[in-house]
């Protein structure tokens, strides 16, 4: 099946997805997603015949996910009762991947297409429920329960939202639970500013909308919000070993452009 139902900024999932599904090709693979790969396969079945065929060029993708999973299991294993919003889920198998154990309450959220494609490529589970709702439109939040811890990703979504949605997504999280981790990624001023003109964007006729130069002050917008830390990507260290000797050199000489090592900061909050 070809990627043909998605329609802009839903085709923004398969560039993550097919990075996914290329690290699976990897002899020591950093997330080994097998159902990255069946799902690319299903998505595109010519995915890697293309233009940079089986290059691995977008393996920091990658290393954000595995950033963002190292992340979740660890706040997950606190907090064995959470709740989890993967919002802007695309056809990502995070849930297949961390596994969690069944007192966890796991949801994955994207536009009416993208679920009714991943009803198609993964498995149903339990304990998981899928949303098909623009994360735009709060409503979906009143079918979450409430009381229990929250962990919140957001992977490849904020950019793609204003920041006035985003903000009105946090504080809206913050006040739905009694504690919780929000992790998300941004993408710096210049990155939004420039990205009507971004060639990649462009393909998938997606553009940003809101960027920030420093993502620890999404944390002013709640008083109980708090910023914990960063975790690298283009200069991950991860990158750097598992990357083919090309990519890497790619990679080496892209964070010497000014303001590419941290055009994509991944980050997370608490509260
Ligand atoms: C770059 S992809 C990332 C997908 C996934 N998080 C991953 O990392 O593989 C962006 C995703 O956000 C979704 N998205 C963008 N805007 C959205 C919105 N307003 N509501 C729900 N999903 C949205 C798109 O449909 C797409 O699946």
């Amino acid at each position: 099946m070809k990627d043909t139902e998605l329609v802009g900024v839903q085709k923004t999932l398969s560039p993550v997805l097919k990075a996914k599904a290329l690290d699976n090709r990897l002899p020591d693979p950093i997330l080994g997603d097998e159902y990255a790969e069946q799902a690319m396969r299903r998505l595109d079945p010519d995915y890697d015949n293309g233009r940079f065929g089986t290059s691995q060029i977008g393996l920091a993708a990658v290393v954000r996910a595995k950033a963002h999973d190292d992340w979740a299991r660890s706040f997950l294993a606190d907090h064995p009762d959470a709740v989890v919003l993967h919002l802007g889920c695309g056809l990502d198998a995070r849930v297949y991947r961390i596994d969690p154990p069944a007192t966890v309450d796991w949801y994955d959220l994207d536009y009416p297409s993208v679920i009714e494609l991943r009803q198609q490529f993964l498995p149903p589970r339990e304990h998981y429920t899928l949303i098909d709702s623009s994360v735009t439109d709060l409503t979906w939040l009143e079918r979450i329960p409430r009381g229990r811890p929250v962990l919140m990703i957001a992977e490849g979504l904020a950019p793609y939202l204003t920041e006035t949605d985003v903000r009105r997504l946090l504080t809206g999280v913050v006040d739905a639970f009694p504690t919780g981790q929000i992790q998300c990624d941004t993408v710096s001023v210049w990155a939004w500013r420039t990205s009507k003109w971004d060639p990649f964007l462009r393909k998938y006729d997606a553009q940003f909308h809101c960027g920030f130069n420093d993502p620890a002050v999404l944390a002013d917008w709640h008083p109980r919000l708090k910023y914990v830390d960063e975790a690298p990507m283009y200069d991950s260290p991860m990158l750097m070993a598992k990357a083919p000797a090309n990519v890497r050199r790619m990679y080496r000489l892209m964070n010497l452009l000014p303001g590419m090592k941290r055009s994509t900061r991944i980050v997370r909050f608490r509260f």
